[in-house]
């Protein structure tokens, strides 16, 4: 059939897309197979976890996608997207998958629908209809699959049906590097229909996986060459062209998992398999049954029977889409947009979450093996999920604050399994500790919960160095104050939240990494140059220290609140004596004391990064810093697909700025539409009442509104990526342009938390603050209003707020329980519904 593409012309330009949002089941619709990059969706969100494409590519694993990977992926692949959970049919010749790839027959009917940890994949060919479901349950460390074939024809139907699964050797890294070693390790075992994986068990490791089905098999494969042919690809296995299993038992080479199955089905008549991938741990003693060889199978078969009826599966959805209920029941909002309301209540929370458990470990751009949990990417992630599951969330803050050493300087990333700050990046990161702030003060805004501040947190996982979290916050503050350059403002240091600004690196070797490496001209100096100043850093100081301000007041230290206050009003001053450059901030000095960002400089004038906080933190306010700051950002650096980094591009290498400067002209950091920080700007221009405006550069990145461009755009219209091709893409070929608007990296990245509070909290306006929910909407004057429901602190308000005049900020009057109250914070309730009336003006 011809995939059919919903094609119109709107505005000057063809608009092609591949789906649709269902906000009813709250999921996404693929219905071609042929999207413009593999749309994927994660699966599983506590410790087991899966990423699937809409044509079931991807891979599964344990806690970390590095060390313990249970399935093969092959990155970068050609084709594209290889490697996967894949059902084979084989009926009467006709070779074909339910999800298309990677056989590629073309099916009578194709359809993907990612929900909010499921996916579902139907395709259908010559009268045959395979519906698989895909799931991890609750508490489960598995992926079940579970199999609708249904004959949908007017005559009986005989076919073979093959699954498979091919096994990583446990360390993602070690498995696509060491073959030497890996092509002689490879072990199964097979017992009845299901086949078990556990190369190294005998060893050193005490964990296993297995693929099971729920029913009687007529084959199985767990070698691959076997299963494929060694000159065959995943388009073609040899068994599954000959229709038969070669009921093969890998010893070293590849070991996979096949089911082989051959299936009649009447007229109209259905059947269901249940297919479960699961991961198991043993204690020590009792890895094996008493021969001291074969697995002890217990667990597995445990999990097994957990889901081995279609009652069952159906059981485990539902808790499934009830934790979901719960988890998007908290915040909801009704707006006169409807690709808002789809954002806010369903994909944004989505990606919040999925960010929260993986940080920028694993997706389709992220390989699962270079980069753990990020101390400053999981501190931040923390602010658009907290009030999702507080109780993770606090677990999660102090698995990050115990990567810190005592001075507040931290481990830049450490690995989820372990725990461990990661040496090979370590630390000097210069805004990492600020991060930590922001999160803590989250929590407590959100739950009121101000005993995290008393928990005894280790630095660098030290127990017997441990310190109060509040002690973590004042390190944090005074790691900024204690390391000031020659204007008073912070040490750029290795870098700061722009990882590619590299002002102490002076690389000019290919091969050393922009963030480890240590030129020996800084070496005396501690790694980096006393002189390199971030004012991004400072502004972002300025932002987040009146947390730390009113943390010490609530508890009643107002001498060291007020010492606290100073050192943010001296910043604040350093900033306009020396980083203010008429219309905009500077971004830095760099190490010979030039300013990097100003009008003065040839290249790379303005930044988005510093200008954001400094505005929400009133820096040169009465002088009108604001306002011309975010005149200059609408000029400089907005376009129709978002704001840009930086502005002109840098054309040429800076030795002296880094990374940035390597990549061409539009893309990443240098000049690229960096989604997360076009978030600090939506934050800031709604803070300085600019509804109109804020609203308009949330519009242009938040995905649902890309959906229309999905042919440009290219990645999830459900989910944001870390970056945008910018308006000066392809000016390095002298085709500027090209790629302008194009997505990548699109599921890992800051953006998600930080869009979700700017659209929560600074457009909508609920604001959790220390003292109660504050109500301070920013909204685009065409607006008659809006209505919010917020589960919060054990209550839950029924917000309305009404916007008669038409502004964009504003409030005239609030009533709660129609009572009026004074000023825009709501009580804290004991629990109960509470009417809130807001009218704005
Ligand atoms: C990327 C950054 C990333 C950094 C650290 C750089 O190459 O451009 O976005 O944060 O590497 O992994
Ligand atoms: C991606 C990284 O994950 C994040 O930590 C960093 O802030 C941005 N890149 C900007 O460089």
């Amino acid at each position: 059939m011809i995939y059919v593409l919903k094609i119109y012309f709107l505005g000057g330009i063809w608009h092609m897309k591949f789906g649709h949002f269902d906000d009813q089941t709250r999921e996404y619709v693929i219905e071609t197979p042929k999207t413009p990059y593999p749309w994927i969706n994660y699966l599983g969100s506590e410790a087991f976890f899966g990423l699937i494409s809409n044509t079931a590519g991807g891979y599964c694993f344990y806690k970390d996608a590095r060390l313990r990977r249970i399935t093969r992926y092959r990155y970068n692949n050609v084709p594209i997207d290889m490697g996967g959970r894949y059902f084979y049919i084989n009926d009467n010749g006709t070779v074909w998958n339910p999800g298309w790839s990677p056989v590629k027959t073309e099916l009578d009917a194709y359809e993907c629908r990612h929900g909010m940890g499921y996916t579902i994949i139907t395709g259908k060919k010559n009268d045959l209809k395979a519906q698989v479901t895909f799931f991890v349950p609750n508490g489960y460390d598995g992926e079940v699959q579970q199999v609708v074939l249904t004959n949908e024809g007017s005559s009986a139907k005989t076919f073979k049906l093959f699954s498979f699964a091919e096994w990583c050797l446990w360390d993602a890294q070690d498995d696509c590097t060491n073959f030497q070693r890996n092509f002689s390790t490879g072990r199964v075992e097979v017992d009845g229909s299901v086949i078990y994986h556990k190369t190294e068990y005998r060893d050193r490791r005490n964990h296993y996986a297995f693929y099971s089905v729920n029913d009687a098999i007529d084959g199985y494969d767990t070698d691959r060459d076997s299963f494929i042919g060694l000159y065959n690809g995943f388009n073609n296995p040899e068994a599954v062209l000959a229709g038969k299993a070669t009921d093969s038992f890998a010893d070293g080479w590849s070991p996979i998992a096949s089911h082989y199955k051959e299936i009649t089905l009447a007229a109209g008549e259905s059947k269901t398999l249940i297919f479960v991938l699961g991961y198991v741990e043993m204690p020590v003693d009792q890895k094996f049954e008493a021969d001291g060889k074969t697995i002890n199978k217990v667990k597995a078969k445990a999990m097994i029977e957990k889901f081995d009826t279609p009652e069952k599966v159906a059981a485990g959805l539902a808790d499934l889409k009830a934790s979901w209920d719960k988890l998007l029941g908290i915040l909801n909002v009704t707006t006169p947009d409807d690709k808002v309301d789809r954002m806010v209540n369903i994909w944004n929370q989505y990606q919040c979450m999925v960010t929260f458990n993986l940080s920028r470990s694993a997706s389709y751009f992220e390989s699962g093996i270079g980069r753990g949990m990020g101390f400053r990417d999981s501190n931040q992630d923390i602010l658009g999920f907290v009030h999702q599951i507080p109780d993770r969330a606090k677990e999660r803050i102090i698995d990050i604050a115990s990567t810190q050493f005592p001075d507040g300087g931290c481990y830049h990333q450490y690995q989820p399994l372990t725990k461990k700050g990661n040496a090979d990046i370590g630390g000097d990161f210069s805004d990492d500790p600020l991060w930590l702030i922001l999160s803590v003060s989250a929590y407590i805004k959100e739950t009121g919960d101000w005993s995290i501040l008393d928990e005894m947190v280790p630095y660098d996982n030290d127990m017997s160095v441990a310190q109060t979290m509040l002690e973590h916050l004042k390190v944090s503050f005074y790691h900024i104050v204690n390391n000031l350059g020659p204007h008073g403002l912070p040490l750029a240091m290795r870098a700061d939240w722009n990882d590619c600004i590299n002002l102490s690196c002076y690389s000019d070797t290919p091969g050393e990494s922009f963030q480890t490496y240590t030129n020996p001209k800084f070496k005396a100096e501690g790694g980096y140059s006393k002189v390199a100043e971030s004012v991004m850093v400072a502004t972002l100081f300025t932002y987040t220290g009146p947390n730390y301000v009113a943390i010490l007041k609530h508890l009643g230290k107002d001498d060291e609140a007020a010492a606290a206050q100073a050192e943010i009003d001296k910043m604040k001053k350093n900033i306009m004596e020396s980083a203010w450059d008429g219309d905009w901030f500077l971004r830095a000095y760099d190490a010979n004391g030039e300013k990097m960002g100003s009008k003065e400089c040839e290249e790379g004038q303005i930044f988005i990064e510093p200008q954001g906080f400094a505005i929400m933190s009133d820096v040169g306010k009465e002088q009108g810093a604001d306002k011309k700051t975010l005149a200059a950002i609408d000029e400089r650096l907005n376009t129709e697909f978002g704001l840009v980094l930086n502005n002109p591009a840098f054309t040429k290498y800076y030795i002296q700025y880094g990374e940035i400067s390597t990549y061409p002209g539009g893309y990443k950091e240098n000049a690229g539409i960096f989604t997360h920080n076009n978030a600090w700007i939506i934050c800031a221009a709604a803070y300085a009442g600019e509804g109109d405006q804020a609203f308009k550069y949330y519009s242009e990145i938040a995905p649902a509104f890309t959906e229309d461009t999905s042919d440009i755009h290219k990645t999830e219209p459900y989910v944001y990526g870390q970056m945008i091709g910018g308006k000066d893409a392809g000016s390095d070929i002298g085709r500027t342009g090209k790629n302008f608007g194009q997505g990548k990296n699109s599921w890992l990245t800051g953006t998600a938390a930080w869009n979700m509070v700017a659209i929560s909290q600074y457009i909508l306006g609920v604001q959790p603050d220390f003292d109660g929910l504050k109500i301070d909407p920013s909204i685009p004057s065409s607006w008659d209003g809006f209505k919010i429901t917020r589960k919060y602190r054990g209550a839950e308000y029924a917000v309305t707020i009404k916007n008669p005049d038409h502004v964009c900020k504003g409030i005239k009057s609030v009533t709660v329980d129609g009572n009026a109250i004074e000023g825009n914070i709501l009580p804290v309730f004991d629990g109960g519904v509470h009417n809130v009336e807001v009218v704005m003006g």
